[in-house]
């Protein structure tokens, strides 16, 4: 069945057509300039930029395309009224077309990415559950225990700043540039050879449970930054990056480690904007092998960041179950939707 996703929940205005996994067009608008300037995506700025782009998205992902069988939509997490413009898009075409309508989550999504293919059916890879899914990205941190298809459990996720989150906000201080800056802090921590040489604390380490935080390193890096003279911040600059991104990343490592340990899954399905970073996979690939494993990613950049192409291919397992949407009105934005609480 050949599905049209719509996904706008945060700062890209997406939609595709999937049918099974294999992604038949796969159209993403990025807002990023528009944010930019602000250090961060303004809400109000991005419903607007929603609303302009929607159709014109939704008309070239359907381009060449017919015979649908069904209009996914994304109904939360992420900003209300931008997830608000998709819905409201998604249930005009279900009226007009006479498709049903399927709720997705958007980490349910990201979960997915990595089994979306292209549309000659690649990567071949197929389900080897349970997986313990990893989603990192600028508004979420979190690991899950994926036991099957629709069956998801949070067992770890940040109690405040999200990863990329934390990221952004010590390239906007370091650096002076705000969001995205998680790709700048890569390329300068490569520059410096990843060193750690800062060795600072890693946060929750011993918290007992398998939560995150990240925004006490935040501080920390405040703290360091404001006791330099803007000399020493000069030559420090490209170490105290790299030690940043590597608190960061090892903190994640760490807790990963302990859900490996706790869960017995050697298996990583990854997903979320940060996991574009190649050093960060790297180090998520050695975790897994050490315990004989693997970690999987999403195959191709276009399914890193946010897109619609893995809302589709998450939404055809939740046409096979049929979980459509009869009724439009109970579909509505869920800003806070925790994973395993969909319509
Ligand atoms: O998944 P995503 O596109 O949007 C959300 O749903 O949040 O993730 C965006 C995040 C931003 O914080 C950005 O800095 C980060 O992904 N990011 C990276 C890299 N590319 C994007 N972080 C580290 N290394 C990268 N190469
Ligand atoms: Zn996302």
């Amino acid at each position: 069945m050949k599905i049209l996703a719509i996904d706008t929940s945060c700062d890209e205005t997406a939609a595709a057509v999937t049918a099974g996994r294999r992604a038949l067009s796969n159209v993403v608008y990025s807002q990023v300039l528009v944010h930019k300037p602000w250090g961060g995506v303004v809400p109000s700025l991005a419903k607007r930029a929603h609303e302009e782009r929607i159709d014109q998205v939704v008309d070239q992902a359907l381009k060449k395309q017919s015979d649908l069988g069904a209009i996914a939509v994304t109904q939360g997490p992420g900003l209300a009224i931008a997830l608000e413009v998709g819905i409201r898009k998604a249930k005009e075409l279900s009226a007009a077309m006479n498709l049903p309508l399927i709720a997705v989550n958007h980490m349910e999504g990201h979960l997915y990415s990595p089994f979306v293919q292209n549309s000659h059916g690649n990567p071949p890879r197929d389900f080897h559950f349970p997986y313990l899914g990893v989603l990192i990205s600028g508004s979420h941190s979190e690991f899950i225990l994926w036991s099957g298809h629709l069956e998801y459990k949070v067992i770890g996720e940040t109690v405040d700043d999200a990863a990329g989150e934390a990221l952004d906000k010590a390239a906007r201080l370091l650096l002076n540039i705000g969001y995205p800056g998680g790709a700048a802090i890569e390329q300068i921590a490569q520059d410096a050879g990843n060193t750690d040489v800062y060795k600072f604390t890693r946060p929750m380490l011993r918290s007992g449970d398998l939560n995150l935080s990240f925004s006490g390193l935040k501080t920390t890096i405040l703290y360091l930054h404001r006791s330099m003279t803007e000399e020493e911040r000069v030559k420090n600059l490209k170490p105290m990056v790299s030690s940043f991104q590597e608190a960061v990343f090892d903190t994640i490592i760490r807790k990963l480690e302990k859900a490996i340990i706790q869960t017995g899954v050697n298996r990583l399905a990854v997903g979320g904007g940060v996991i574009a970073n190649r050093y960060f996979r790297k180090k998520l690939r050695s975790l897994a092998a050490k315990y004989a494993g693997n970690a999987i990613f999403p195959a191709y950049k276009y399914l890193t960041g946010d897109n619609a192409a893995m809302i589709g291919v998450a939404a055809k397992y939740r046409a096979e179950r049929g979980l459509f949407i009869m009724d439009h009105a109970v579909l509505e934005r869920t800003p806070r939707m925790q994973l395993g609480n969909s319509l």
